[in-house]
């Protein structure tokens, strides 16, 4: 069990003016918010970021996205918390997400869908250790 996982507030969202009522949402469901910028990703950025995906037939249209404008970056802290922020953020696809999930209240498609969360421990400490030094972590 994890106590750590990494999250961003993609350009959809920040675009849409979500920024507010999505941290609201993560301190609401007893998440610490231990490292957190604001921040834009170069297109090389976001390839790096996705390499794993980048045979899937979405890589380019995924990294165009994500690289289009700014997003918020931050690292979680709780008890279980790669698994329970997967349940607040709800599914891939918002029309499958559960009512007051995140993607449920603020993603428009499968692509642009709001959120990215930690899908397993190995991946937070690989994705944090992407966007932050450990002087930026404030545990
Ligand atoms: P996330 O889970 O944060 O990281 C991988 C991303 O790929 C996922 O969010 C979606 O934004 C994107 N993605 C996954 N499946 C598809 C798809 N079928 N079409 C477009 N984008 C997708």
């Amino acid at each position: 069990m994890s106590n750590r996982t990494f999250t961003m507030i993609k350009p959809d969202a920040v675009e849409n003016g979500h920024i507010g009522a999505i941290l609201e949402k993560i301190n609401s469901a007893g998440f610490k918010i231990i490292a957190m910028k604001y921040t834009q990703l170069s297109l090389e950025k976001a390839e790096k970021f996705y390499e794993t995906h980048s045979d899937r037939p979405f890589f380019n249209e995924l990294v165009t996205f994500m690289s289009r404008g700014p997003i918020i970056a931050a690292i979680l802290e709780k008890d279980n918390a790669v698994e329970d922020f997967r349940e607040l953020i709800g599914s891939t696809n918002p029309s499958e997400a559960k009512e007051g999930t995140i993607r449920n209240l603020f993603a428009t498609s499968m692509g642009e869908n709001a959120v990215h969360g930690s899908d397993s421990d190995e991946n937070a400490k690989i994705e944090e250790s992407f966007h932050f030094t450990s002087e930026e972590i404030l545990s």
